[in-house]
């Protein structure tokens, strides 16, 4: 029941000419949105009653059970991902084989050999760059996505505590994954910052939104060429290009930050008139006669 082909829709998604796959690149946010948007109402009527989640969170065996609590910590809760998203079968019945009907393209467990495929149809990006890295095509898809990010309590990835060591250091030297993580912080770590810095002099009153802007192309650079490409030369050059770019994202910042400043003391100066004007209209009417 697994195998290729219990993936139709996976096989065309395959098929697509590399322009529609850009383009599907950068539509994805688009895509995702428009998912969560037209399936949300059928969602949230499924939260109640999803009933691959009703039925295995009551499951004796815990390999059955598990993977609902699992669920419920990750990331695709909140998105509103459900188990027939990755599974297939009919969330809408509680009896068991109508829920696990084939028909319904219900593939069970999904096979790792194709399971890029599976969360590719949402991650594209991480995909497009994954399946030629040297952990896909080249390394036989080992390790595949959810070796690396585990199938059900998915959460938003860390490098330097995403599964190291209890997978990379099965293939790697820990000098490696230190290389790996040095970088991914050089390119990353400059963008939670800006994002951090523009929160903080958002709340004072001035406009960051080329700050948050930038940031964020930024950060579409580094998963588009940088991230799951899984080769340090490659990474390297992506991250060295950002780091051309960062510099004026932080002349950005403290531009906003100096403005915050002027904003700050304008503000000690207009207090500090009008309580030099209440003095000394207090004086003016203490001098009227009669006072
Ligand atoms: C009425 C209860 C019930 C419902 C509803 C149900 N399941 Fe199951 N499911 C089970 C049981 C029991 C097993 C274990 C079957 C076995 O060991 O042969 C199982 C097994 C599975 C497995 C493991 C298959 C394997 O080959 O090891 C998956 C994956 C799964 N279910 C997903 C789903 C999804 C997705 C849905 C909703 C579309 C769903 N289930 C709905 C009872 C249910
Ligand atoms: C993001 C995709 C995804 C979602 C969502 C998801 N699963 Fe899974 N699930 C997988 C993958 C991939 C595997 C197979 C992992 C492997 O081969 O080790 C799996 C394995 C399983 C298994 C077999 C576990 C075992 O140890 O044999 C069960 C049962 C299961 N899922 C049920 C569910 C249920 C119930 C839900 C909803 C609460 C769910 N899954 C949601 C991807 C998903
Ligand atoms: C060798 C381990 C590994 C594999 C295989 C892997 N990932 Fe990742 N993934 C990571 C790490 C590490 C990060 C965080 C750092 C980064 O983005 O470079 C990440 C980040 C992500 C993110 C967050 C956005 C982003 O790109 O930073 C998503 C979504 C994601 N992975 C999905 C996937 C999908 C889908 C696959 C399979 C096509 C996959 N990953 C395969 C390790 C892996
Ligand atoms: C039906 C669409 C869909 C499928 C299939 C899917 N995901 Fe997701 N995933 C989402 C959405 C939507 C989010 C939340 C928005 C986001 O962060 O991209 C998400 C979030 C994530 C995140 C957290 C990203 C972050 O930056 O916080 C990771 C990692 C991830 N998914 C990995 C996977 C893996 C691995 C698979 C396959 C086992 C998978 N997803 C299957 C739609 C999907
Ligand atoms: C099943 C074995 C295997 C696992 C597990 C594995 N890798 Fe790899 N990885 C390889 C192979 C093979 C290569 C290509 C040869 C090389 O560079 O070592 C590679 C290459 C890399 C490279 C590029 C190295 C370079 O010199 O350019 C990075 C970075 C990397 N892997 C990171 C990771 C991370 C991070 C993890 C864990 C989240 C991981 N790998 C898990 C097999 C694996």
């Amino acid at each position: 029941m697994s195998g290729p082909a219990a993936y139709p829709a996976r096989a065309s998604l395959q098929a697509r000419t590399a322009l529609q796959a850009r383009a599907a690149l950068f539509l994805l946010p688009l895509l995702i949105l428009s998912w969560n948007t037209t399936d949300s109402a059928e969602a949230q009527q499924s939260a109640a009653t999803n009933n691959c989640v009703s039925c295995h969170a009551g499951l004796d065996d815990e390999d059955m059970s598990l993977p609902v609590a699992e669920w419920q910590r990750s990331a695709h809760l909140p998105a509103d991902i459900y188990c027939q998203d990755c599974h297939g079968g009919n969330a809408a019945t509680m009896v068991e084989d109508e829920a696990h009907d084939v028909e319904m393209d219900f593939v069970g467990l999904p096979d790792p050999y194709v399971v890029h495929e599976l969360c590719g149809e949402c991650h594209q990006a991480q995909m497009t760059n994954y399946v030629p890295s040297p952990h896909g095509l080249e390394g036989d898809f080992w390790p595949n996505c959810v070796d690396c990010h585990s199938n059900h309590e998915i959460v938003q990835p860390q490098a330097s505590l995403i599964s190291i060591p209890d997978n990379c250091e099965d293939c790697h030297e820990q000098a490696i994954m230190d290389d790996y993580i040095a970088l991914t912080d050089r390119g990353l770590e400059p963008i939670v910052e800006f994002r951090q810095a523009a929160e903080e002099i958002r709340s004072a009153g001035v406009p960051v939104d080329l700050i948050l802007t930038q940031a964020t192309l930024a950060r579409d650079a580094y998963v588009e060429r940088a991230s799951h490409v899984f080769v340090l030369e490659k990474m390297v050059a992506v991250v060295d290009s950002l780091e051309q770019v960062y510099p004026s994202i932080r002349k950005e910042v403290e531009t906003a930050r100096t403005e915050v400043d002027t904003r700050r003391r304008f503000g000690w100066m207009f207090i500090g008139l009008f309580l030099v004007a209440a003095g000394v209209i207090w004086l003016y009417r203490r001098s009227l006669p009669g006072a």
